[in-house]
């Protein structure tokens, strides 16, 4: 039986922070809106994560009944995840105060797991994984640049220790469970969601003109994240030059919004301008920075088409948003994204190392101006009946209420 509150724990990515901003992304996203969600049915929650030193509040309601405490810990301002680790015991022993009557705690990626295990004290310990550290390390073409060894570790041991595992996937049920040894009874496939209410069609194309930041006169390809090699972007833009090249009558034009906050980003960004100019295809492509949250829904519908490239992908929010908006996809082969779409129906599935195949399937959609309308129809309604937050929130609700 669920007694008292939830407490989730989430030490480098907070619910209210601005997405985009680095290490706040889909993670955040979903916190925020589980909460809201539990919340509104009756279930309180405490979101505790690092404080940034921003100038936030300690305290900060996410709905009725949910909100988020910052704790202080290590040196003041922003320090990057992969850099979280020595401060994580300073922020379980400053979480313990804010513990009081919750009688579930829900981790979120390895350092919310670290800090779980520190303060859990016999408490259903529910954990999420957002991404795991062996598939990232094996999806990266330079697997030495990052040292995985630790996090793989304390993951490993977060698997052991928690009463049950949240799979967003059952691709990362399989995984956890070939990878990590996680037995399968362990994990429940829960797929995160979105909401259906802010990200939909306004059914009124014309009226983006001048609303968003890129030109309406030629075809766009949309695509959003952060600037992690993972993402694939790099994939993306070879797959652009074989475009341009292929199809010239196409005149496309390839958005990318991403944030460069973070030194990773901002290398990544100069890593990708750099290829952009040896392929010769400055002109068809267009940098966006981070679009704020109310804004994306018509940035996702001016689009004609959305691109998911990632090396890996645990899921894709991002992915659910743009179908939300009717709008149809191309994504990895490499993840969550292949349980969200059917190939052929709300878009197209590739393996995105192979750039002539992403080329291929972007060629396709963006000359056929029919089928693309016809798969952002279904988009939209496969996301509606399938992937609300309402939904997760019912599901996350009952495995709370679950004896360990
Ligand atoms: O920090 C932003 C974020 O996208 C989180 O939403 C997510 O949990 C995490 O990064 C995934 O990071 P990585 O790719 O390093 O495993």
């Amino acid at each position: 039986m669920l007694e008292g509150k939830v407490a989730m724990l989430t030490p480098h990515g907070d619910p209210l922070g601005r997405i985009g901003e680095p290490d706040i992304g889909g993670q955040c996203v979903y916190v925020r809106e589980l909460a809201a969600r539990l919340a509104s049915d009756g279930i309180g929650v405490v979101a505790l994560t690092r404080d940034r030193g921003q100038g936030r509040p300690r305290e900060e309601p996410i709905a009725p009944g949910a909100k988020v405490v910052r704790i202080p810990c290590g040196p003041q301002g922003f320090v990057p995840k992969e850099e979280l680790f020595p401060y994580l015991d300073e922020f379980a022993e400053r979480s313990r105060p804010y513990l009081k009557g919750a009688g579930v705690i829900h981790s979120h990626y390895w350092d919310g797991g670290y800090v779980a295990g520190r303060v859990q004290d016999g408490r259903l310990w529910i954990h999420t994984s957002h991404s795991l550290g062996k598939l990232k390390r094996a999806s990266l073409p330079d697997e030495g640049r990052y040292r995985y060894a630790g996090r793989i570790e304390i993951e490993t041991e977060v698997y052991t220790e928690c009463d049950r595992v949240i799979a967003l996937t059952r691709r990362e049920r399989d995984d956890l469970v070939s990878l990590y040894g996680v037995p399968r009874e362990k994990i429940a496939v829960i797929p995160p969601g979105v909401d259906v209410r802010r990200f939909r069609p306004s059914g009124d194309k014309g009226r983006l003109r001048g609303k968003v930041g890129f030109p309406l006169d030629r075809p766009v390809v949309f695509s959003l994240g952060r600037l992690d090699e993972r993402k694939g972007f790099d994939l993306l833009f070879r797959a652009a030059a074989e475009v341009i090249q292929g199809s010239p009558g196409l005149r496309p034009l390839f958005v990318l919004s991403a944030g460069t906050g973070h030194p990773n980003e901002r290398r990544e960004r100069e890593r990708l301008e750099g290829l952009v100019e040896e392929l010769g295809i400055g002109e068809w492509v267009w940098w966006l920075g981070v679009i704020p949250e109310h804004e994306l829904p018509a940035y996702y519908e001016a689009a004609d088409l959305f691109v998911l490239p990632s090396r890996y992908e645990p899921f894709g929010i991002a992915l659910l948003e743009a179908m939300a908006c009717g709008v149809p996809v191309v994504a990895t082969v490499h993840g969550g994204p292949s349980e969200i779409i059917e190939p052929g129906e709300e878009g197209i599935l590739v393996d995105p190392t192979d750039t002539r195949s992403l080329a291929r399937a972007i060629v396709e959609l963006l000359g056929d101006p029919g089928r693309r309308e016809e798969m952002g129809r279904k988009a939209r309604e496969r996301v509606v009946a399938e992937f609300s937050w309402e939904m997760v929130a019912r599901k996350v609700r009952k495995l709370y209420s679950e004896d360990a």
